[in-house]
């Protein structure tokens, strides 16, 4: 472990959708028993975009809070890490950098890898402080996870936004060295330009999480890093919570260690709150249960070492460690972060299904977009193929 400058995650804050999908309005259409939902993958309910919102609005209504508590002044790099890309060449990151009126000498980036990218954006960013600790990063991991109607998919769809100010001497977790590394081409999960709806082999792509674990744990260790028993937790990518259950089940097993339920949950538990309501967010996901974590563990963290899997389909995984900061409780963004949940309308099964089926008109004309959002920013027009991003 590196006694160099603490580099790592000084804020962080997350934002989600205006409408929510309870899980028991999906069962009541498709007749899944709803056990299936509540208790075989751990999803209650699920975020859903309305039609002026996208990773954009979020990414941008993450960030915000961040931008007001710390000023811009030392965000010299965005990187927006995504996954739902609204343009094959602009970063979607400049459309937020704009929204948020950060000063124009900033480099701003957009990073793809599945949902490992925000790991990896988060990873450059240490890197960029390290260069120059002065400077800030602003990481942004925004996504809207949509599956085809009706598919083994659909139940596991969600959308959030995280945004994280990386920084020296950061307020709650210092990431640490080495990284555990681990990259297989393989197609357990992808999307075409042409499609909107992810393609994926379900039950492979859930094999496949595994494998990426069992490599990036194999790197880990042979990095020299810490041992299973010096963490006090474990943050998994999680596409739906159980997956993070079954991961750290095998990681206990896989390194000898008694996979007893009370120590996973212990591990575990405090991690899968704000994904078990949001549904999968692909980059955003592991980011939304460290702020669980942070918030909900009732016993102090600090300088306690959690350890942080990244699976992104495709195949990269990184396994990491971080220690937080003593102090970090008053840091942390509980009030807001329940208000983005509880703050979400609920919307009925026609509903969702309209806006699962919208599409953006193709043909550059002039269109205004329904204005439904109660988010900060919304996409207010499309107008000669441009999108026209306004506050609201
Ligand atoms: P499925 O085949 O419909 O479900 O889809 P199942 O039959 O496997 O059942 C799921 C669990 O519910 C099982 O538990 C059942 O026993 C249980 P398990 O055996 O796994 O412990 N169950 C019940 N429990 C209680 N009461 C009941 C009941 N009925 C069944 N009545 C699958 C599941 C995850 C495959 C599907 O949702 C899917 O395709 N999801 C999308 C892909 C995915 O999430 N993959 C995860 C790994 S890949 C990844 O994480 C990357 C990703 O985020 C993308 C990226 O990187 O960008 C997806």
């Amino acid at each position: 472990m590196s006694a160099e400058l603490a580099i790592g995650i000084h804020d962080l804050s997350f934002a989600t959708t205006e409408f929510v999908l309870p899980h028991t309005t999906l069962a009541a259409h498709n007749g899944t028993e709803i056990g299936k939902y509540h208790v075989g993958i751990g999803l209650r309910s699920m975020s859903v975009p309305a039609a002026d919102e996208d990773i954009v609005t979020m990414g941008a209504a993450a960030a915000k809070p961040v931008v007001a508590r710390h000023g811009g002044d030392r965000i010299r790099t965005v990187v927006l890490a995504t996954e739902s890309s609204v343009d094959q060449s602009k970063a979607a990151g400049i459309y937020v950098h704009s929204l948020l009126g950060l000063p124009s000498s900033t480099r701003v980036v957009e990073l793809k890898q599945a949902c490992y990218g925000g790991t990896a954006a988060l990873q450059f960013a240490v890197g960029l402080v390290r260069r120059d600790p002065s400077q800030r990063v602003l990481v942004i991991a925004s996504d809207v996870s949509k599956y085809e109607l009706d598919s083994p998919g659909e139940p596991t769809q969600g959308a959030a936004a995280v945004a994280m100010l990386v920084g020296a001497d950061p307020a709650l977790l210092r990431i640490e060295e080495p990284s555990g590394l681990f990259t297989a081409d393989i197609m357990d999960f992808w999307r075409p330009n042409y499609l909107s709806t992810a393609l994926v082999d379900g039950q492979d792509s859930v094999a496949a999480y595994l494998h990426a674990l069992d490599g990036a744990w194999k790197d880990y260790t042979e990095q020299g890093g810490r041992r299973l028993d010096e963490f006090r937790a474990f943050c998994y990518h999680q596409p739906f919570p159980k997956m993070a259950y079954k991961a750290h089940r095998q990681l206990l097993r896989n390194a000898g260690l008694d996979s007893d339920e009370s120590l996973v949950a212990h591990h575990i538990g405090d991690t899968t709150g704000y994904n078990s309501v949001v549904g999968n967010s692909y980059t955003a996901s592991m980011y939304l249960g460290l702020a669980s974590l942070l918030e909900n563990a009732q016993d102090d963290l600090s300088d306690r070492t959690i350890g942080l899997f990244s699976y992104g389909s495709g195949s990269v995984a990184e396994f990491y460690a971080g220690t937080v900061v003593p102090g970090y409780r008053a840091h942390l963004r509980v009030r807001e972060h329940d208000e983005a949940v509880t703050r979400r309308r609920p919307i009925d099964y026609a509903g969702y299904r309209a806006l699962h089926q919208l599409s953006l008109p193709e043909d550059g004309g002039e269109h205004a977009v329904a204005a439904q959002t109660g988010g900060p920013y919304r996409l207010a027009a499309l107008s000669g193929h441009k999108r026209i991003y306004r506050p609201r």
